[in-house]
C-alpha cells in the first residue's frame, strides 16, 4: 500500500511517499526558516503564503523521488492538526483536492501522534509494547504511555512552555537566530554547564509534569543583571546556553526515569524536533544505558510528511478513511489520542 503524506502544520512544507507504513520512498521537506529567521519566530501569515507557493512543487518532487504517479497512490494522509490554522488549511485543502480529483481515500493524522510514530519507523528491530513515548517539540512536551499504535495514556506534560519553545526563547535572549535549539546546542559545547545553577521547574504533586517558564525567566533576569553590571561577553553566553541546556535536559531525563520505573518500561520512543539534539541523545545514553532508546532517524525528528504517511497507513487499516469534511484543528486534546 502506497501512502502520500502531506504536512503543513507550522513552518515546514513537506510531502512524502511511504510503502506499508515503514519504507520511505521519498521524504521532501522545504523549510521556511529563512523567512522567519529575521522575526525570531514563525510569522503565521508568512508561513501560509509560503505553503501556498511550495505545496505543489514539493508534492511533485516527492512523487518524482519515489518514482510513482498519483494514480499509483492508494491513500492520502494529511496532518490536520494541531498547528497554525492558515498553515493547516493549505495542506488539508490540497489533500482534499487530490483525493477528490483522483478518487483516493483521505485520512487526517494528528501531528503529535505522528512524531511518536517516527521513532517506530526508525526502529531496526520489532518494538515490544507498552513503551514510553517522550515527545519534545516546539509546541509540545509530554510523557506518553504507548500501549500500541493508536492507544495512548498521557502520563505528564508541560503546564506552560514547550521545551522547544523554551530553547527558542532563551536563544533570542542570547541574540541567536531562530530556531534556537541547534544554536544553543552549538554554543553550549564551548560553555561551562555548571557556571550558573538554574533550578528546573517542578509542579507540586505532579511529578511527571514539566514547567519551563520559571527557568526561562531566571535566565532572563540573570542576563539582565550581567548586562547591567557591564559583564556581558561571549563566554557568558556560552556558559548560559550550557547551563540552561543541562538544567532542562536533566529535568527531562529525571522525569522520564521516574515514569520508566513506575510503568516498568523497557523501551523509550523519542519524538519531536528537540530529539534532534545529539547532546540529549548522549545524556540519555550515559544515564539510562539499560533502556532501549529509539530515536527518530535523520529526516524524521523535525517536522516531516513521512511520519504522517507512515501513521496514516496504520490508522486507515484500523479506522478506515475520513470524509472530505475533515476539519483543521488548531488544538487536539491529548485525551482524544487515548482512545483505542
Ligand atoms: O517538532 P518540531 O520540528 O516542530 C514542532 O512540531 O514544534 O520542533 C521544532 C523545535 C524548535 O523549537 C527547535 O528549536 C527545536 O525543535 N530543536 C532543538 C534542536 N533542534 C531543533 N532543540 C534543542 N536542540 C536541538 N539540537
Ligand atoms: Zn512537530
Amino acid at each position: 500500500m502506497l501512502v502520500l503524506g502531506i504536512e503543513s502544520t507550522c513552518d515546514e512544507t513537506a510531502c512524502a511517499v511511504v510503502k506499508e507504513g515503514k519504507e520511505i520512498l521519498s521524504n521532501v521537506i522545504s523549510s521556511q526558516i529563512d523567512i522567519h529567521k529575521e522575526y525570531g519566530g514563525v510569522v503565521p501569515e508568512l508561513a501560509c503564503r509560503r505553503h501556498v507557493d511550495l505545496i505543489i512543487p514539493v508534492l511533485k518532487q516527492a512523487l518524482e523521488d519515489a518514482q510513482v504517479t498519483l494514480e499509483e497512490i492508494d491513500l492520502i494522509a494529511v496532518a490536520h492538526g494541531p498547528g497554525l490554522i492558515g498553515a493547516l488549511l493549505i495542506g488539508l485543502n490540497t489533500a482534499k483536492a487530490l483525493a477528490l480529483a483522483n478518487q483516493k481515500p483521505l485520512i487526517g493524522i494528528n501531528h503529535i501522534e505522528a512524531h511518536l510514530y517516527a521513532a517506530l519507523m526508525s526502529a531496526t528491530a520489532p518494538v515490544v509494547f507498552p513503551c514510553l513515548g517522550v515527545l519534545l517539540s516546539g509546541g509540545h512536551t509530554a510523557l506518553v504511555l504507548i500501549k500500541e499504535i493508536g492507544h495512548y495514556e498521557l502520563i505528564g506534560q508541560t503546564i506552560d512552555d514547550a521545551i522547544g519553545e523554551a530553547f527558542d526563547k532563551v536563544a533570542r535572549m542570547l541574540d541567536l537566530p531562530y530556531p534556537g535549539g541547534p544554536q544553543i546546542e552549538k554554543l553550549a559545547k564551548e560553555g561551562n554547564s555548571q557556571k550558573y545553577l538554574f533550578k528546573p521547574g517542578t509542579v507540586k504533586g505532579q511529578p511527571y509534569n514539566f514547567s519551563f517558564s520559571g527557568l526561562k525567566t531566571a535566565i532572563l533576569y540573570r542576563l539582565r543583571d550581567i548586562k547591567e553590571a557591564g559583564e556581558m561577553n561571549e563566554q557568558v553566553k556560552k556558559d548560559c546556553a550550557a547551563s540552561f541546556q543541562s538544567t532542562a535536559f536533566n529535568d527531562i531525563i529525571k522525569k522520564t526515569l521516574l515514569a520508566v520505573e513506575k510503568y516498568q518500561i523497557q523501551t523509550i520512543l523519542f519524538g519531536g524536533g528537540v530529539t534532534n539534539s545529539q547532546t540529549l541523545r548522549q545524556m540519555f545514553q550515559e544515564k539510562v544505558p539499560h533502556i532501549n532508546c529509539i530515536w527518530p532517524s535523520v529526516g524524521l525528528s523535525l517536522d516531516n510528511a513521512a511520519m504522517i504517511a507512515g501513521l496514516g497507513y496504520h490508522r486507515y487499516l484500523k479506522h478506515g478513511a475520513d470524509s472530505l469534511d475533515l476539519e483543521p484543528l488548531i488544538r487536539i486534546p491529548f485525551n482524544s489520542l487515548e482512545k483505542p
